[in-house]
C-alpha cells in the first residue's frame, strides 16, 4: 500500500471521534487534510451539525473555508473538544516531533487547549527515539537568529536554516524563521525542551510532550489505534 493511502485512511478514521456541536482543532499537513475533507463531507450530509473549526495555519484556514467548514477563533472558544493533527515523528511514549510544515506554534497553542488531541500518521512516523527520523524544527525571530544558531549548535545540533519551496527564505505564519536541528537521537526530550523553552528568541520548538490522547496509525495491515492510557 502506498503511504498516501495510509495517510488517507488514518486521517479519515479520526473523524469518527468528531461529534455534533464540537469545537474542532484542524491540523496542518498531508495527513490531517484528509480529516478536513471528511469533516466537510459529514457536514454536507448533516451527519454532523454545529461543528466549528479552529485552523492551525493560514493554509488550513483557506482550505477549510473553501470546503465550507464553519470556523471560529481561539479567543471566542478557548477550550477545544477535539483536534486532529499530523506529526513528523512519534515515539512509544506518544511524544512527537512536529513542525515539518512550519505550523508548530499555532499547532502547539491549539494542542495545549484541546481536551482530546488525536494524531494521525502513517506507520513510517513511528520511531523508537525522537530525532532519528526527523530534525527538530525550532521557530526563531529573525532578530538574533544567528545567536540562536550558535546556541543550538552548543546543545549538539547540526542546524539548517529552512528555505521555502521557491528557494527564498521560509517564513512562518507569524513571519518568523525556522531552524531545522538535527540532534540525532534525543535521549531526554524533556530536558531539551526545557533548555529551548528558556531561551529568548526561540518562539517555539517542535517537541510536543505529553499532549497526545490518541494516535491513529495507517499501516499496511490496517488501522492501529494507540491511546495514552494504554502506555
Ligand atoms: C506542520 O507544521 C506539521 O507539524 C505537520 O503536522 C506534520 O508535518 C504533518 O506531516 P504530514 O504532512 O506527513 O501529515
Amino acid at each position: 500500500m502506498e503511504i498516501a493511502q495510509l495517510k488517507r485512511a488514518a486521517g479519515e478514521r479520526a473523524v469518527e471521534f468528531v461529534e455534533s456541536g464540537m469545537i474542532v482543532g484542524l491540523g496542518h499537513g498531508s495527513t490531517a487534510i484528509h480529516a478536513l475533507h471528511r469533516i466537510a463531507d459529514r457536514l454536507k450530509v448533516q451527519e454532523l451539525r454545529d461543528v466549528l473549526g479552529i485552523p492551525t495555519s493560514t493554509q488550513v484556514e483557506a482550505d477549510a473555508r473553501s470546503l465550507g467548514i464553519p470556523l471560529t477563533t481561539m479567543n471566542e472558544h478557548p477550550v477545544i473538544d477535539v483536534t486532529i493533527d499530523g506529526a513528523d515523528e512519534i515515539d512509544a511514549a506518544l511524544n512527537l516531533i512536529k513542525g515539518g510544515g512550519g505550523a508548530l506554534l499555532r499547532e502547539k497553542i491549539v494542542a495545549q487547549a484541546t481536551r482530546r488531541q488525536i494524531i494521525v500518521v502513517d506507520e513510517t512516523k513511528l520511531s523508537p527515539t525522537l530525532g532519528i527520523r526527523w530534525p527538530l524544527p525550532v521557530e526563531v525571530t529573525s532578530f538574533g537568529r544567528v545567536s540562536q544558531e550558535r546556541f543550538l549548535k552548543s546543545l549538539g545540533a547540526r542546524v539548517a536554516l529552512r528555505v521555502g519551496e521557491d528557494g527564498s527564505g521560509f517564513r512562518t505564519d507569524q513571519g518568523n524563521e525556522i531552524l531545522d536541528c538535527d540532534f540525532g537521537a534525543i535521549s531526554n526530550p524533556e530536558q531539551l525542551a526545557a533548555r529551548l523553552d528558556g531561551r529568548a528568541g526561540i518562539v517555539e520548538h517542535g517537541l510536543f510532550l505529553g499532549l497526545v490522547s490518541d494516535v491513529i496509525v495507517g499501516t499496511a495491515e490496517g488501522i492501529r489505534h494507540l491511546m495514552r492510557h494504554d502506555i
